[in-house]
């Protein structure tokens, strides 16, 4: 079944980069000059999504704004002849009806946010993404998932990495049943394991195409580790079912943009592939070298 529903959890508080954001959602901080949340929408679209599912929280109404139209700013472009900003503008606009904003009441986990798009999902295939963990380098990550699910077919999917044994506890981590190098398909997954109980280095990463059972096997009654309803703990019931769980190793370097340190290497990243800025930066990094 082709993937043409995108989910983006957006209801997060940002807590790890206060005061940044205080009054503005995370997903609108900037990674060159784009929000976060417009990188991974246009990821989504790079792959072929066509419907775009927000789950806002209070305070998030500037990421509705963002993708809706801004008529005076848009005329008074066209007045000034901006045809290059005019253009910027509109194409952050999602197409009417293709973009559908509900809320998460409540701070319940990344799980409980997915389980509130059952009814507007229904029984298909969905790509959920999150803004937070900016991909840059190789082909659109999403487009890469989806390579791997029109392979391999039913069952759910996430992109992997392996990170340091000391960092599993940020992490949703897979118990290797076997890796082939591009494929890992695993057993169980644990999310956010203590780092000597963790049954690998190879963690989940914020992009996933996921089978239209887990609205079902996404526990609401159940808090799991932070007390949260965690996304991870569906897996595990629907991999005793015959539903496999893939992790995908993607092409391109992950960064946590959710943390000052992620986000300002996100920034260096993104510099340094554009050609409007590369030179620039590269100056200011040898003057601040020099200096140093
Ligand atoms: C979420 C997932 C976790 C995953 C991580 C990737 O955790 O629950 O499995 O490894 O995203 O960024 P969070 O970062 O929201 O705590």
């Amino acid at each position: 079944m082709r993937i043409r529903t995108a989910v983006f959890p957006v209801a997060g508080l940002g807590t790890r980069f206060l005061p940044a954001t205080k009054a503005i959602p995370k997903e609108m901080l900037t990674v060159g000059d784009k929000p976060l949340i417009q990188h991974a929408v246009e990821e989504a679209k790079a792959a072929g999504i066509e419907r775009f599912i927000f789950i806002t929280s209070q305070g998030k109404t500037a990421i509705e704004d963002h993708f809706d139209s801004n008529p005076l700013l848009e005329r008074t472009l066209a007045e000034r002849g901006n045809t290059k900003e005019l253009e910027k503008v509109k194409s952050s606009q999602l197409s009417p009806g293709d973009a559908i904003f509900i809320r998460q009441q409540q701070p319940l986990g990344l799980g409980h946010a997915v389980w509130c798009t059952r009814h507007l999902v229904g029984n298909e295939p969905f790509a959920l993404l999150l803004a937070d963990d900016m991909i840059i380098g190789g082909a659109p990550c999403t487009a890469q998932m989806i390579s791997a699910y029109e392979k391999l077919g039913r069952g759910n999917y996430t992109a992997v990495m392996d990170v340091e044994p000391l960092h599993v506890s940020r992490y949703g981590i897979l118990d290797i049943e076997s890796d082939d190098g591009w494929i890992v398909k695993a057993k169980h997954v644990i999310e956010k394991p203590a780092p000597h109980r963790s049954p690998s280095c190879t963690a989940i990463v914020g992009r996933y195409i996921l089978d239209p059972m887990t609205f079902e096997s996404i526990n609401i009654h159940n808090l799991g580790i932070c007390k949260e309803i965690q996304l991870t703990d569906a897996f595990y019931p629907m991999i005793q079912a015959g539903i496999p769980f893939y992790g995908v190793r993607f092409a391109g370097q992950r960064y946590d943009c959710g943390t000052k340190e992620g986000w300002l290497e996100a920034n260096i990243a993104n510099a340094f592939e554009r050609n409007d800025l590369r030179e620039k930066l590269l100056t200011t990094l040898k003057n601040l070298k020099i200096r140093e």
